[in-house]
């Protein structure tokens, strides 16, 4: 190929995959490589799981898309399907995490504007990921993503992720803040866990209540049983107003959903929000034959399982050279000391131990491999990380 036509928004790899199947994807010498990143927390079923091929399969050759002017069918069983595991009322089905987080901060704008407020602010954390869509990019920490798109800064109010104590002073500053949305483990960020862990939500929640805001959580990442639970707010007592994922959602086909319950539960109405392609038949039963697969197995036990051995087995070996570990289930940060230079560490895993690895925040090694690997699998991983970055030389 003489040029590529594609806009050069991607760092790409040199690298391409024809196959894929399980935890393994191929290049076309049929070379397979052990995917720990499923393409960013999205295959963790695994690579063209037969429940949910057979679903787009039959599907395909069944009705493809009518409109949500008319009843949808699988959209309804999908809607049961995911509300019932995440504990939620009802579910506006989007196409992506970005479309997700967009519909709950309008709803967090329409909640405010039913209150009266005049200039909404939701309050977000420090090295958050929404998304890319201007309200989403706005809601993001990340400099490089906000950069040269006049960003809506006055929307939003930052505080240190995990600290409560700022979201208080914020409460004490501000007379129009309307809501509160986070990710329960800051995935893009650097794999971060709140420092009391999921009792941060706890307290954030009270706070929310105390202040009649919307407790609105991001678990585009975290959800569809990554870290060992549907979502990962239920390893806390907290209930969310609002709650959204994609990635997992669709085990590779693009779909997202944005979840209300409590005091978001009457806020969008006929005509206040939609989308053409939301919820289609298609992407509807792969969302069903998605849940099927997670409630219907131990596969989220497996993924707490599997997620701390690794995590375990690869401490044991580095911990006592400054190597710690941190995140839930699937979900596996393994950080290296602060002043690492890890640039090399994809590239080595690729082309040396045929494992597919992503570095996040500088220093923090992200895994997020399927959610059903195998204990043999799991072996792998670890002692392919532990073989990288030994052979990395890095460390002191
Ligand atoms: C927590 C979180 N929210 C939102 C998004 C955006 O999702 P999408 O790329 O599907 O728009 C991502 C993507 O990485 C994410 O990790």
């Amino acid at each position: 190929m003489s040029r590529s036509y594609l806009m050069p928004t991607y760092a790409r790899q040199p690298i391409s995959f024809v196959r894929g199947q399980g935890s393994w994807l191929f290049t076309s010498d049929n070379t397979p490589y052990l995917d720990a990143l499923t393409g960013i927390a999205v295959c963790g079923l695994g690579h063209c799981h037969p429940e949910v091929t057979r679903a787009i399969q039959e599907q395909a050759a069944t009705l493809v898309h009518t409109s949500n002017l008319f009843e949808i069918d699988w959209q309804e069983r999908a809607g049961e399907a995911l509300c019932l595991a995440a504990g939620m009322d009802s579910v506006f089905f989007a196409n992506s995490g970005a479309e997700a987080n967009e519909a709950a901060l309008k709803l967090a704008r329409l909640f405010a504007h039913n209150k009266g407020l005049q200039r909404p602010k939701v309050i977000v954390m420090d090295k958050s990921f929404h998304g890319r869509t201007l309200l989403t990019v706005s809601a993001t920490a990340n400099p490089k993503a906000r950069a040269g798109f006049f960003t809506l800064d006055d929307d939003f109010i930052r505080v240190p992720f995990g600290d409560i104590a700022a979201i208080k002073q914020a409460a004490s500053e501000h007379d129009d803040i309307c809501a509160v949305f986070l990710e329960p483990i800051q995935g893009e960020g650097g794999l971060n866990t709140a420092e009391n862990g999921f009792s941060f939500l706890d307290d954030v929640a009270a706070l929310c209540e105390a202040n009649d805001w919307l407790f609105m959580l991001d678990e585009v990442q975290t959800g569809n049983g990554r870290t060992g639970k549907p979502f990962a707010y239920q390893f806390s007592q907290a209930k969310p107003d609002v709650l959204t994922t994609a990635k997992g959602l669709g085990n590779g086909f693009p779909v997202g959903a944005c979840m209300v319950s409590g005091r978001a539960t009457d806020l969008f109405g006929a005509g206040s929000h939609g989308s053409t392609y939301g919820g289609t038949p298609l992407a509807s039963r792969v969302v069903h034959s998605v849940y099927e697969v997670l409630t219907g197995s131990d596969i989220m036990l497996n993924a707490e399982r599997e997620g701390d051995f690794i995590r375990q087995s690869i401490t044991d070996e580095l911990g006592s050279q400054g190597v710690t570990s941190r995140g839930q289930g699937m979900m596996i940060g393994i950080v290296l000391p602060q002043s690492t230079d890890c640039s090399k560490l994809v590239e080595i895993a690729r082309d040396q131990q045929q494992l597919i690895i992503n570095v996040t925040g500088a220093h923090v090694v992200r895994l997020l491999p399927p959610l059903n690997l195998t204990r043999s699998e799991s072996e792998q991983v670890a002692q392919r990380l532990i073989d990288t970055i030994k052979a990395a030389q890095i460390l002191a």
